[in-house]
């Protein structure tokens, strides 16, 4: 049997409690696996005192986690701690500087410094594993980094955050406004106290950023994608989705087109009968397109100590599995110094089906002049019905609906801005953009 791995955990909270309950529980299983032990040599936190449990009396305990992360008494670092500075960055770039493995679950210190931090890890032949960072216990990354080699990705797609899948499930099950889903959510513990994170998409940008550097080769770009959440998205929307066959769900998507890499994230239409519309509640998945695979689908539980735990525990059993003296794969599939600039494919060249929901004057012509708008800018329709006004609208009004054939969303946009400076349009005009899903 090889000598023991000693591991530090920094941060243990919500994941890095169950982390170490796994160790505790299935050491001997680990062992086995691995080929040698797994210890716990040291822990750190913010609170000494608190009762965690789970015992980790055995451990060293360490008020610093950057201490913790340049000490000799580890092989590997795990950061649960959280965030895209302070303690996490400054831990995990200790320990990769002192030639320590690595093993976090922090998406936003990757989206933001992730090809930096990568950097270090290959100059320093150690590893930094993030399979938990993306999807929770889906095993994404591993996919797209070692599995999916040889394939050319073309578009990836996914349900990221488990919070606004379970609004909009629970808007389109019960026809619970938004707001009350929201509420129910926080109550239940799927949602945090500010909230605004997870429903306006940063979260699920967070994770896309990272799918779309794997998937590509190109460097982290956290900043360059188009943010729509789905606090704007009401039970008016989720009736006339369900009305013409399709799901709202809020999808992350990196798409390779002519111009550059399209990276999104927005409220999405997909067709009822696609695997990705069935993904319901805090479940997520995550779709790959490829030329030799076609696609591949991959759900389940997206977050939570247990599943994040799992994905964690995989990456350590990889260090612990690794050969001494053995070269280590790239940390995003391809070496950092050789992912290529993130060239970004402007959001007006967007390419799809269009939904459009408009309330309007109920007078003469309105009808008329909204399609004209529409033809004027070469945008073909698939349907367009006029609705009585919902009981919640003034009187003199009207629902128009509309979906696009392919269009561009510059056309879309033009039209739009046309039929509100006509003066028909009582509110703003609501667009959700369809995805094509398998
Ligand atoms: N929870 C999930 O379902 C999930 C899913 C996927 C990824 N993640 C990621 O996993 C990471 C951890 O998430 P979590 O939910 O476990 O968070 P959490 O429950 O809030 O735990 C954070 C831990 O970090 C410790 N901490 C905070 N500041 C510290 C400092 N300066 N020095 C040392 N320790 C410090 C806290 O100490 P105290 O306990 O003493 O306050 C706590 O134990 C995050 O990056 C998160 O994005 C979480």
């Amino acid at each position: 049997m090889s000598e023991a791995l000693r591991v530090g955990i920094a941060g243990l909270g919500t994941v890095g409690a169950s982390v170490l309950k796994i160790l505790r529980d299935k050491g001997e299983m680990l062992t086995r696996q691995c080929g040698k032990e797994i210890i716990v040599t040291a822990v750190s936190a913010r609170d000494a005192k608190r009762d965690r449990g789970v015992d980790f009396s055995s451990a060293t305990w360490f008020d610093d986690p950057i201490a913790l992360a340049r000490s000799n008494n580890i092989d590997v670092f795990i950061e649960l701690i959280g965030g895209d500075e302070g303690p996490a960055r400054a831990s995990v770039e200790a320990a990769l500087r002192s030639g320590r493995h690595v093993v976090t679950a922090n998406k936003a210190l990757l989206a933001k410094h992730g090809v930096a931090l990568a950097k270090i890890a290959e100059d320093k032949g150690v590893l930094l594993n993030f399979e938990a960072a993306v999807a929770g216990g889906i095993p994404v990354i591993k996919a797209l980094r070692e599995s999916l080699t040889g394939n050319t990705v073309s578009r990836v797609y996914g349900i990221m955050n488990g919070t606004c899948n379970y609004i909009l499930t629970r808007m389109w099950d019960e026809g619970i406004s938004f707001e009350d889903c929201l509420a129910d959510a926080q109550r239940l513990g799927y949602a945090e106290a500010d909230p605004t994170f997870d429903i306006e998409g940063n979260d699920t940008a967070h994770k896309l950023a990272i799918l779309t550097s794997l998937a590509f080769g190109t460097q982290i770009a956290a900043d360059d994608i188009y943010l729509e959440g789905i606090s704007n998205i009401s039970l008016a929307d989720i009736k006339a989705a369900d009305e013409l066959g399709y799901r709202i769900k809020l999808l992350g998507v990196a798409l390779k087109t002519d111009s550059g890499i399209e990276q999104r994230v927005h409220p999405t239409m997909v067709p009822v009968e696609s695997v990705i519309a069935q993904v319901h509640g805090v479940t997520n998945a995550v779709a790959i397109e490829t030329d030799l695979l076609g696609e591949l689908l991959l759900s389940g539980p997206g977050a939570g100590g247990a599943a994040t735990a799992s994905a964690v525990i995989g990456d350590l059993a990889d260090i612990a599995k690794s050969r001494p003296g053995f070269q280590h794969g790239p940390v995003f599939g391809t070496p950092a110094k050789a992912l290529a600039p993130y060239k970004r494919a402007r959001m007006r060249a967007h390419e799809g089906g269009y939904f459009i929901r408009l309330t309007v004057h109920d007078r003469a012509g309105v009808f008329a002049a909204i399609a004209k708008r529409m033809a004027d800018n070469d945008i073909s329709l698939e349907s367009i019905v006029q609705r009585q006004s919902a009981h919640d609208q003034p009187e003199a009004t009207k629902t128009v609906i509309l979906v696009t054939h392919e269009t561009t969303e510059a056309a879309v946009k033009k039209a739009l801005e046309g039929i509100v400076k006509d003066g028909h349009a009582t509110d703003k005009p609501q667009m959700i953009r369809i995805e094509r899903a398998g």
